[in-house]
């Protein structure tokens, strides 16, 4: 098994490049199913959720060329409907997007029943909601574990829908289905994360009609052909939030490039509330933690332009070692802070339940094994041994490498003593020991 190993108390200096954004990539790589042809989607991150959505689209029948590292060119001209296989659907969550662009295309639709983080319940009535509001049939009693939708005339029609909870899911879903639709579909409570606004250029740039992204209120007016383009993902924000708070943590200085300044508002807020120096620039931010006294401050994680809840663990992680007392509520997930108790093997002070934490900062946090439970808990777990002192081991990374393309040689470069070590299964056994 490959674990992450970190000697921490080391300052990051230097500049880090953040990839594109997985959230936006998921999506677009599916919605290129509504193309019907070839497109050429650029700054495509290399994490392993990408490579997932390929192999599912490969596996009904697209045809996947690698153009340089992060180009690819994806023809769909020949995608066989409702063939995605069980188990490579039922990896990740973002493949129920499948189930969006196939309905859109074909009038019909068919995959697993999505898997995903555990960071609590993982529904998809809304998505259905929004399916049935088009006229489809969706059968979602889970016969073998399948979502299966149908139309009775292979098609469906635009109407209104009104998500009863912000869902950046069911408001990528809803749009990929309602881009072929006829007649005019509007989603009400829409999710105005940057990642949905992206899909809506690139299925835009495709030919689709689709007007107030980024708003509560977007309308999709039934088109009857997309085409290929060529599309550039945005940047990763949550990506770039990460190792903003780990220049923090360890109060160094980084430039994080590639991103957009106004994506990371809020955390850019918390950080100067924190004690942090954050300078914003057209493409990039650079933040100073040197000498900086870390100060508790309150989070509460809310839908975009709301603080992201996918930094609620990476906050955390500075939490730890802020001066007196912090405090993070999770508006979005039911689950999110299994992190926690990584963060006390490693000495942290915090009192938890589903949906707060309070943190009571200590003065610093000390290496130690530990266990990465999702992607983000695995992000935290990075800034913490980075900021620690002595030795820390995390397993179970693949969470991390599902969507942080090469982060131990980014991190690298920016001065952590960071390595991926490779522990024969029975020593890491071992290790688990108690
Ligand atoms: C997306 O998940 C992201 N994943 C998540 O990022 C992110 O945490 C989340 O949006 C919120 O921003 C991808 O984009 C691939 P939701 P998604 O539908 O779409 C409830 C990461 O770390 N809900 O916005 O699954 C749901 O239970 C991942 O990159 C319903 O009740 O999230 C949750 O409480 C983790 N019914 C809330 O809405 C539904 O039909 C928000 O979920 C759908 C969702």
């Amino acid at each position: 098994m490959e674990k992450i190993v970190i000697k921490g108390n080391k300052p990051l200096h230097g500049s880090i490049e953040v990839s594109g954004m997985k959230n936006a990539a998921v999506a677009i790589v599916f919605g290129t199913i509504l193309a019907e042809g070839k497109c050429t989607l650029g700054n495509i991150p290399m994490i392993s959720d990408i490579s997932d959505a390929f192999d599912i689209l490969t596996s009904v029948g697209a045809v996947i060329k690698r153009i340089d590292k992060t180009t690819y060119e994806i023809d769909t001209t020949r995608i066989k409907p409702c063939s995605a296989p069980y188990d490579l659907v039922k990896k990740m969550r973002a493949s129920y997007y499948i189930l969006g662009a196939e309905l859109g295309r074909f009038g019909k639709a068919r995959a697993a029943y999505p898997g995903g983080c555990d960071i609590g319940l993982r529904p998809i009535d809304q998505h259905i909601k929004g399916f049935r509001a088009l006229g489809a049939d969706v059968d979602a009693t889970n016969p073998g574990g399948y979502v299966n939708i149908t139309t009775e005339d292979g098609k469906l029609y635009g109407d209104s829908v009104y998500l009863d909870i912000v869902s950046v899911g069911a408001t990528i879903n809803i749009m990929l289905a309602a881009c072929k639709a006829e007649g005019t579909t509007v989603i009400d409570n829409a999710a105005r994360e940057p990642h949905v606004v992206d899909l809506a250029n690139f299925l835009n740039s495709c030919g689709a009609d689709i007007s107030g992204a980024g708003t509560e209120m977007i309308k999709i007016r039934g088109v009857s052909k997309l085409h290929g383009v060529h599309y550039d993902i945005i940047p990763d924000m949550i990506e770039a939030g990460t190792y903003m708070v780990a220049a923090a943590a360890t109060k160094g200085e980084l430039t994080v490039t590639n991103v957009i300044p106004r994506h990371l508002e809020t955390v850019t807020a918390k950080l100067l509330e924190m004690g942090a120096e954050v300078e914003e620039y057209d493409d990039s931010v650079r933040v100073r933690g040197k000498g900086m006294q870390i100060n508790g401050t309150y989070v509460k994680t809310a839908p975009y332009p709301g603080f992201p809840t996918d930094m609620n663990p990476q906050m955390g992680a500075l939490m730890a070692i802020a001066e007196g007392q912090s405090m993070i509520r999770e508006g979005v997930w039911d689950n999110r802070f299994k992190y926690v108790d990584e963060l006390i093997r490693m000495g942290a002070d915090i009192k938890s339940d589903s949906k707060s934490a309070t943190f009571t900062g200590v003065k610093t946090l000390h290496g130690a094994p530990v266990s990465a439970c999702d992607l983000r808990a695995g992000a935290a777990l990075i800034i913490a041994g980075l900021s620690a002192t002595g030795k820390t081991e995390i397993d179970n990374i693949h969470h991390i490498q599902r969507g942080y393309e090469d982060i131990v040689g980014k991190l690298k470069k920016v001065g952590a003593d960071i390595e991926l070590r490779y522990v024969p299964d029975d020593a890491s056994a071992l290790n688990s020991v108690g």
